[in-house]
């Protein structure tokens, strides 16, 4: 590690606390004037450097720069993150993570970017992903569970974020299937997985857990057509956190559930903070369309549907798509 990471990961490891040049310069085995450099090297960068001359140095709480070491000081996974790539502009993270994952990345590397030029949602729409105000993060994952247990990693990855932020901002995160978190009504993040099939067909080579939240404000940055559906954290809380941390909370979250993904204990979660049920829903499954009234998510994170006509389906997310929900 060169000697700008490494005071960026001591100043972070340091949480906000101040260090002295010469305790810095005796820490990273260099001289007090090659620390400066290194500060003022990170400043040009964008980080925000507080010095008080009695104190040292540290890291202001309001940096909002994106980093590896940054969100590693942060993280408390075991596995997933213990490879973490940040990049500052990037066409799509999960593009880039399907690249690594062919050449043989290991499971649990994380791509983040603070933009990206062509960032992919569900069924081929765009995923609008400026500067500065999101996170966009892909997770490479070499799943050791079934096929059918796979389905269920985008419904976990939607509670992973959905506790994070709740941890984090303290308001209550919903989630509207297929796996959409909600803040009073309006999507904070968006989630798109996609899987490789293994030679045998019957398991997941590797699959890409893609994760965009808009954490500071995106009132000026969204397109208009955006705006009635689409809000950030802070749009609707007040608060700027810090994207380092939240980060690092959804990938601890996600270690959690996917490890004990076959238990099925995302479940309980997801279904408290699922606010379809109970309302009269119109789907499309694979070019036809049903409508009734959605009665609650079975054990595979299905959504149960009673039809017009009676009949009970059980809607797989990578299968249909919400149209409509109306009230009762
Ligand atoms: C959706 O709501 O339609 C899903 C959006 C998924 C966006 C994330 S951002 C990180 C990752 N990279 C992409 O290109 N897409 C996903």
């Amino acid at each position: 590690m060169n000697v700008k990471d490494a005071l960026k990961r001591t100043l972070a490891d340091a949480d906000g606390g101040y260090i002295s040049g010469a305790a810095l310069a005796e820490t990273l085995g260099v001289s007090r004037n090659a620390v400066w450099k290194a500060v003022k090297a990170l400043e040009a960068e964008g980080y925000i450097i507080e010095s008080v001359t009695s104190k040292g140095y540290r890291l202001a709480e309001h940096s909002n720069r994106l980093s590896e070491e940054l969100i590693s000081a942060k993280l408390n996974a075991k596995v997933l993150g213990s490879c973490i790539k940040v990049y500052s502009e990037i066409d799509s993270t999960n593009n880039a993570a399907k690249e690594m994952a062919s050449a043989g990345a290991a499971h649990g590397t994380v791509i983040v970017a603070d933009k990206q030029t062509g960032g992919r949602g569900r069924l081929g729409r765009t995923f609008e992903s400026p500067a500065g105000t999101g996170i966009y993060m892909s997770v490479i994952i070499r799943p050791d569970f079934s096929l059918e247990t796979s389905s269920m990693m985008t419904a976990a990855a939607a509670v992973a974020v959905a506790e994070a932020v709740e941890s984090m901002s303290g308001c209550e995160v919903r989630i509207k299937w297929v796996n959409d978190p909600y803040i009073n009504g309006r999507k904070i993040c968006g989630i798109l997985t996609e899987a490789s099939l293994g030679m045998e067909m019957r398991s997941l080579d590797h699959a890409i857990i893609g994760i965009g939240i808009n954490v500071r404000s995106v009132k000026e940055v969204l397109s208009p057509e955006l705006s009635g559906t689409a809000t950030s954290i802070e749009d609707e809380t007040g608060l700027a956190l810090d994207r380092n941390a939240l980060c690092a909370a959804v990938i601890d979250r996600l270690e959690h559930h996917l490890s004990r993904l076959e238990e099925r204990t995302f479940l309980e979660s997801y279904r408290r903070r699922e606010f379809l049920t109970g309302h009269r829903i119109t789907a499309n499954i694979g070019g036809r369309t049903v409508s009734g009234k959605a009665l609650g998510i079975d054990d595979n994170a299905n959504l149960i549907l009673e039809t017009d006509t009676g009949e009970v389906l059980h809607l797989n997310s990578g299968e249909a798509n919400l149209c409509r929900i109306s009230e009762q």
